[in-house]
């Protein structure tokens, strides 16, 4: 079996999904369920043979010893973190703890319990870190893209974070042996995707209605990736990676924020116009920037494609139609994540931003 950390947030929910789907091995999925984490997201696997989950913190030594022992995974895939960018400005602590110490609990719960087994199945475990590349910092315009190589130059507390867990995964190789596999990937998009992140906020926000808050002038560039693109390119790390080696992942997808904006509204009008006729794309408002905010983000995926043979199945043009179909057929399950610590957040976030 496999241990998930973070399976009932976005990216992790989507590879608990498709985990089950596509394998019969069993997946325990440990989550603390911090706002970002749904169990809704999991609905469809309620009873289900190959999926335990378990609510709990991955700081917490006993607890994830006890899990090691009990189920003796022979990988741990790592996806638990506090993600969102505006949130780690607004307040680092949870990002330092749970990116840096948690990760440091798991990394000193996996390598006592990797000593402790036989050699073979030593050789046989892995622990993949799921992270980011916003830990390359930020490009200038004709700046080829990220490569494995990069220089690390993480500029918000986010990204800081991730940067320093990435640092102590490569050290436990280094130092301890602990097999490892790290993958450094793009912005994510797909169902399930907390509508506080650009692309789900813009649509949930259009449908009902509100102003669409583009921060700054909307030329910021990201490389954008369908999530189930990331997991199996996480599936395909975790089968073939190198020990210690780490693989960027992303879409050959740059897109400025303000062109998704637009698509975003195009989608719309055309699957599910708004009442008084006019177009989204009216609701489009430039707010007050992010403080450090990043310039562009793009991904050199050409080791993984080279090693392992990976590259994404879905386009940008049919991964953005089938989110917003998403979107649209999932009401309930945005209704259920729009709670009230929610909407406090939006309040806290945009209240200081009017343009
Ligand atoms: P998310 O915020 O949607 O989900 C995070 C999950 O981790 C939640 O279910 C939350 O409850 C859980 N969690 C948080 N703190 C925890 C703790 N201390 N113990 C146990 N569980 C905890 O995040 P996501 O977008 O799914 O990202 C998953 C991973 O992928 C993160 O490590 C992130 O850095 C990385 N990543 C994300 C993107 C992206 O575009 N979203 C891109 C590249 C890499
Ligand atoms: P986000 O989805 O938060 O991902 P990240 O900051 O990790 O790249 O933001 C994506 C881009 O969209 C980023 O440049 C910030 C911008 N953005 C807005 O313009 N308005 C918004 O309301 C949000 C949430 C993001």
């Amino acid at each position: 079996m496999i241990l998930i950390t973070g399976g009932a947030g976005f990216i992790g929910g989507n590879f608990v999904l498709d985990w089950v789907g596509l394998n019969n091995e069993p997946v325990v999925n440990l989550d603390k369920l911090t706002y970002a984490g749904n169990l809704q997201t999991l609905q469809s696997l309620q009873g289900h043979p190959l999926h335990h989950f378990v609510q709990g913190d991955i700081a917490d030594r006993s607890l994830v010893s006890a899990l090691l022992a009990e189920h003796r995974p022979r990988a741990i895939v790592h996806f638990a973190a506090e993600s969102h960018v505006d949130r780690s400005i607004h307040g680092p602590g949870e990002f330092i703890q749970t990116n840096i110490i948690g990760t440091y609990n798991l990394l000193e719960c996996a390598r006592a319990y990797w000593s402790s087994l036989p050699s073979s199945e030593q050789a046989a475990f892995r622990f993949l870190h799921v992270s980011t590349d916003e830990v390359y910092g930020s490009l200038a315009p004709g700046d080829p893209a990220f490569s494995e190589s990069n220089a690390y130059e993480p500029n918000s507390p986010y990204s800081a974070s991730k940067a320093a867990s990435d640092h102590l995964v490569r050290a436990w190789h280094h130092t301890y042996g602990l097999p490892v596999l790290t993958t450094n990937c793009s912005n994510n998009y797909g169902p399930f995707h907390f509508p506080e992140k650009l692309i789900p906020l813009m649509i949930v926000n259009a449908l009902a209605g509100k102003p669409l808050p583009v921060y700054g002038d909307g030329q910021q560039v990201r490389d954008w990736l369908y999530v189930k693109d990331h997991c199996s390119a996480i599936r395909r790390v975790l089968e073939a990676g190198r020990l210690g080696e780490t693989y960027n992942v992303g879409g050959w997808n740059e897109q400025t924020n303000l062109d998704i904006v637009t698509r975003i509204c195009a989608l719309l009008d055309e699957l599910s116009p708004s009442a008084d006729g006019k177009p989204y794309a009216s609701l489009i408002t430039h707010v007050a920037d992010r403080p450090g905010h990043d310039r562009r983000y793009a991904i050199d995926a050409r080791k993984i494609q080279r090693e392992l043979g990976w590259l994404p199945a879905e386009t940008f043009k049919t991964g953005l139609r089938k989110t917003v179909a998403w979107y649209l057929d999932n009401t309930d399950w945005v209704r259920n994540v729009q709670s009230g610590s929610y909407r406090d957040w939006v309040q806290k976030n945009y209240a200081e931003r009017q343009a």
